[in-house]
C-alpha cells in the first residue's frame, strides 16, 4: 500500500549532521586564516600555511558545508513535494558516502599543496573526476524522484534545486577539463584569456548556482513551512527562475575587469550583472513578503528570524554585487578587502544563515521531536551570528574602501603617496574586528552543535509516512 510508505530521511540525517559538523570545520578554518593575516607568524609548518588553508577554508565551506545542506534540503523537498520517496536509495545513499570522499581527499590534498590552481575548482584531476561521478547520481536521484512524482506540478523550490544539480554538472565537467601529467598534477585544456574566461564563467556560477540557485530552492520550501504562508507570489517566483538562470550565465567575466579579456566582453558581463539585480531583489521580495500577514511570528520565532534576516543579506550582497561589477567602481574594489566584505556578506549573512534556519527546521523532524532540544540557543545563536557577520562584513568594507583609496593616492609630482606596506599597516585593526566576527559567528556553530547532540540524544531516527497528493 502506497500510504503505508515512508520517506527516506535516512540520507537527509547524514547529510544534515555532517552540514553541521563540516560547518564549525570550515569556519575554523576560516578564523585560522584571518588571525594568520594578523600574526603570520602562526603558519607553524609549510601545510598550515596561509597559502594551503585559505582554499582549505572555501572548499570546506562551500562544498562540504553548502553542498552537505543542499543534499539534506534538496532531498527532504524533493520528496515531500513530489509525494514518493526518493529515487535509487542505494544511489542516494552512494552520493552521501562519496561527497564525504571527496571531502576528505580535498582536505588531505590542499595542506599538501596538490592544486590545479583554479579558484574553487582546486582538486586535482582524481578527485575531479570522483566529483562527476557523484554529481551524476545526485542529478538521477534527484530526477528520477520528480519523474516518479504523484502529482501533477513541479513545486518551484525542485525547479531552483534542479537548475542547480544540472548547472554545476556543466560547469564542473567543462572547467575541470584537464590533461593529467602524473597522478597529482594536470594541466588546464584551455590557455591563456581563454583558461580565465572559462574560469570565471565556472566561478561566477558557482556562486549563482551553487552559492545562490540552490539556497533560493530551500527558501521556496522551507520559508513558507516554517512561516506557515504560501509563497508571496507564485506567478514571480517561475518569472524569477528563469531571469536568474538565463542572466547570471552572462555575468563571469565581471570577474576580469582591465584584463586581457576583450573590452567588450567585459561590458557584456557588467551589463548583465546590473540586470541581475532586478531578478534577484525579486526573488528576495518573493521570500521576504511570504511573512505578509505573519509578521508576528517574527517576534519569537528564532527559525524564521534566522531565514528572513538571510534574505535581507541576500538583497544586502546583490545590490552590492552589480554596484562592483561596474567597472570604474571595479577599479577601486578589486584586490581590496571590499571583495572579501562582499563575498562574505553573501557567503555568512545569505548561505550560511539560511542554511542554518533551513537545518533547524529539518533537525527535530528528521529525528522525532517537536522541536529543537532548546529554543532559547536557537535564540542566542541567531543573536552571535548576527552580530558575527555585522562586524565582519562592516570591517571589511572599510578597510576595503581605505585600501582602493590609498594604493591610488598619488602626490603633485605623480609618485604614489603610500607604499604598499602602509596600507597594510593600516588594515590590521580591521582584521582584528573581522576575526571577533568571525570567532563570534564560529561560537554559533558550536552552540547549534551542542544543541543538535542534545536533539538526536532525546531523539530516535523516524521516517514520516508518504502524504496523499492533495489533487492527484
Ligand atoms: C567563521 C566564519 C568565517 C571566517 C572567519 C572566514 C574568514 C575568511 C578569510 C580570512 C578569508 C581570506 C580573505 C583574504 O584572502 O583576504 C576568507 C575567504 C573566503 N571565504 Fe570565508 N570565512 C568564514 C566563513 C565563510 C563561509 C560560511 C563561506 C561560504 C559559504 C566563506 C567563503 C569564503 C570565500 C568564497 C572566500 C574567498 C574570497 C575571495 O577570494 O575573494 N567563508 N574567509
Ligand atoms: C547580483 C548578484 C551579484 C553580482 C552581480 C556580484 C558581483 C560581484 C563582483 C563584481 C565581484 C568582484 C569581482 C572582482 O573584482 O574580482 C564579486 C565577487 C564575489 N562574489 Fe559576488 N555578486 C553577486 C552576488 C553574490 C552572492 C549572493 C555571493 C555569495 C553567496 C557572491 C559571492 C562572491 C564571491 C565568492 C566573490 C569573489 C570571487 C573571487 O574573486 O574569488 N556574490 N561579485
Amino acid at each position: 500500500m502506497q500510504s503505508q510508505a515512508t520517506y527516506n530521511y535516512g540520507v537527509v540525517r547524514q547529510f544534515a549532521v555532517m552540514t553541521v559538523i563540516w560547518g564549525v570545520v570550515g569556519m575554523l578554518v576560516g578564523v585560522i586564516i584571518a588571525a594568520q593575516l594578523i600574526w603570520p607568524e602562526l603558519s607553524v609548518v609549510e601545510w598550515l600555511s596561509y597559502g594551503r588553508l585559505r582554499p582549505l577554508h572555501t572548499n570546506a565551506v562551500i562544498f562540504a558545508f553548502g553542498g552537505c545542506s543542499l543534499f539534506a534540503t534538496s532531498y527532504y523537498c524533493v520528496q515531500r513535494t513530489s509525494h514518493t520517496p526518493l529515487f535509487a536509495p542505494a544511489l542516494a545513499s552512494f552520493t552521501f558516502w562519496g561527497w564525504q570522499l571527496v571531502i576528505v581527499l580535498a582536505a588531505l590534498s590542499l595542506p599538501l599543496g596538490l592544486t590545479s590552481g583554479k579558484e574553487y575548482a582546486e582538486l586535482e584531476w582524481p578527485i575531479d573526476l570522483l566529483i562527476a561521478v557523484v554529481w551524476v547520481s545526485y542529478a538521477v536521484v534527484f530526477f528520477g524522484t520528480i519523474f516518479r512524482r504523484r502529482t501533477p506540478h513541479i513545486y518551484v523550490a525542485n525547479w531552483f534545486f534542479g537548475g542547480f544539480i544540472l548547472t554545476v554538472a556543466i560547469l564542473h565537467i567543462v572547467n575541470s577539463c584537464e590533461i593529467p601529467a602524473t597522478l597529482f598534477k594536470s594541466y588546464s585544456c584551455y590557455a591563456g584569456v581563454q583558461d580565465a574566461m572559462v574560469q570565471w564563467w565556472y566561478g561566477h556560477n558557482a556562486v549563482g548556482f551553487f552559492l545562490t540557485a540552490g539556497f533560493l530552492g530551500m527558501m521556496y520550501y522551507f520559508v513558507p513551512k516554517q512561516a506557515g504562508r504560501p509563497v508571496y507570489s507564485y506567478r514571480l517566483s517561475v518569472v524569477h527562475f528563469w531571469a536568474l538562470i538565463f542572466t547570471y550565465m552572462w555575468a563571469g567575466p565581471h570577474h576580469l575587469h582591465y584584463t586581457a579579456l576583450p573590452d567588450w566582453t567585459q561590458s557584456i558581463g557588467m551589463i548583465f550583472s546590473l540586470i541581475l539585480l532586478a531578478p534577484s531583489w525579486g526573488g528576495m521580495i518573493n521570500g521576504i513578503m511570504t511573512l505578509s500577514g505573519a509578521w508576528h511570528k517574527l517576534r519569537d520565532d528564532p527559525i524564521l528570524k534566522f531565514m528572513i534576516t538571510s534574505l535581507s543579506f541576500y538583497g544586502m550582497s546583490t545590490f552590492e554585487g552589480p554596484m562592483m561589477s561596474i567597472k570604474t567602481v571595479n577599479a577601486l574594489s578589486h584586490y581590496t578587502d571590499w571583495t572579501v566584505g562582499h563575498v562574505h556578506s553573501g557567503a555568512l549573512g545569505w548561505v550560511a544563515m539560511i542554511a542554518i534556519g533551513c537545518t533547524y527546521y529539518m533537525l527535530p523532524r528528521i529525528f522525532g521531536k517537536n522541536e529543537m532540544h532548546s529554543v532559547k540557543l536557537i535564540n542566542l545563536h541567531f543573536w552571535v551570528a548576527t552580530i558575527g557577520v555585522v562586524l565582519y562584513i562592516a570591517s571589511m568594507w572599510i578597510a576595503g574602501v581605505m585600501q582602493g583609496l590609498m594604493w591610488r593616492a598619488t602626490n603633485a609630482d605623480g609618485t604614489l603617496t603610500y607604499s604598499f606596506v602602509e596600507s597594510v599597516k593600516a588594515t590590521y585593526p580591521f582584521w582584528t574586528i573581522r576575526l571577533v566576527g568571525g570567532l563570534l559567528f564560529l561560537v554559533g556553530m558550536l552552540i547549534m552543535t551542542y544543541n543538535m547532540f542534545k536533539t538526536i540524544a532525546g531523539g530516535k531516527a523516524v521516517n514520516a509516512p508518504v502524504l496523499e497528493p492533495a489533487h492527484a
